[in-house]
């Protein structure tokens, strides 16, 4: 379950797997300004900080250039994290404009993150499982 951080201000949002950046920010009741929310007009770029992602869907090069894909420019409204991402806003900061929904989704957030906690506690790598206590008599009286 990816998590978009946004930097500098530190807002955490959860995102279902497949789901676009500009989409999960706006499921969890964040705005910022964007046009067509379909790849075409390059509104909603930001800058990749940390993290990566791929496009849902091809982007022309008119939207975005090979310098910019080179300088980890993002277009969010068609960009798919593969993991946690951290995102820096260009000229604007992000806008609380429902925070019902913004709990919402920090209270899912919380709950993959227990649930992604209690998995690493039950790996076997993790944990490795207590060595069988046998004894030579023991494994003699088994066979
Ligand atoms: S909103 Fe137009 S390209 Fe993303």
């Amino acid at each position: 379950m990816p998590t978009v951080t946004i930097d500098p201000t530190g807002e955490r949002v959860h995102l279902d797997p497949g789901e676009t950046i500009l989409a999960g920010l706006y499921k969890a009741g964040y705005a910022f300004t964007v046009g067509c929310r379909r790849g075409g007009c390059a509104i909603c770029k930001v800058d990749a900080v940390a993290g990566t992602f791929t496009y849902n869907r091809p982007v022309a090069d008119n939207v975005i250039t090979d310098e910019e894909r080179a300088d980890h420019t993002c277009l969010t409204c068609r960009a798919v994290p593969e993991g946690d991402v951290t995102i820096r806003l260009r000229g604007e900061t992000l806008r609380l404009v429902n925070p019902f929904l913004a709990q919402l989704n920090a209270r899912a957030r919380q709950r993959a993150e227990a649930y992604a906690a209690s998995r690493a506690a039950a790996s076997p790598d993790a944990t490795p499982p207590p060595a069988a206590d046998t004894t030579p008599a023991e494994r003699t009286t088994k066979e």
